[in-house]
């Protein structure tokens, strides 16, 4: 009989001991698919970097968010969206305790958006849902985002960064009219949709 083998290892386990090489496979199996796990999340997050333009706000742009309003590119009068050579639209903005300057900016769908962000006060956040753009935006930095609209509509612009006690109130919209409701602006003028 095996179980009255003289050496005690040949003689088979108990039940329900498993043994050690089995263990061993089975520790190896799970390993591989924890490795396998790690490099498919990594992919992922390389490949939505890349084909979606989704990158962390890599511009390392500075600007003194004492003197915005006194004159440069974020002047009140040069804010809201302006029209480049080119067509492309590039929208500036500020964001600040608790709204962002201005409230509503217009731009045109199939139309290449560039933003430009920065902050009076403390980081707040800049999401678009269901685009690409979602960024920090922090004081003393200029933040830069690209992106696209394929479809007309109001998208809502929620600071997505805790910014104080007003936090749940501060958003603003983006609204993207079709090409040709957006009348070609001069290169001086800007255009934004707030209530006049
Ligand atoms: Cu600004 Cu939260």
């Amino acid at each position: 009989m095996a179980d009255t083998h003289p050496d005690p290892l040949q003689r088979p386990l108990p039940d329900g001991i498993v043994p050690a090489e089995v263990v061993a496979r089975t520790e190896k199996r799970w390993l591989g698919i924890m490795v396998a796990m790690l490099i498919m999340m990594m992919a992922v997050v390389v490949l939505t970097g890349v084909t979606h333009a989704i990158s962390p706000p890599s511009n390392v742009e500075t600007i003194d968010p004492t003197t915005l309003h006194l004159g440069g590119e974020f002047a009140e009068s040069n804010l809201g969206t302006a029209q480049e050579r080119d067509g492309s639209l590039t929208v500036r903005l500020i964001g600040g305790q608790y709204g962002f300057a201005p409230a509503c900016t217009k731009v045109a769908v199939d139309t290449p958006v560039k933003f430009r962000l920065t902050s009076t006060d403390v980081i707040h956040g800049f999401l678009l849902p269901a685009t690409n753009v979602n960024t920090m935006i922090v004081p003393g930095f200029v933040a830069e985002v690209r992106t696209q609209f394929n479809r007309p509509g109001i998208y809502r612009m929620p600071c997505n960064e805790f910014c104080g006690a007003g936090h749940h109130g501060m958003w603003a919209r983006v609204s993207v009219v079709p090409k040709e409701q957006f009348q070609s602006l001069a290169p001086t003028e800007r255009s934004s949709c707030v209530q006049q």
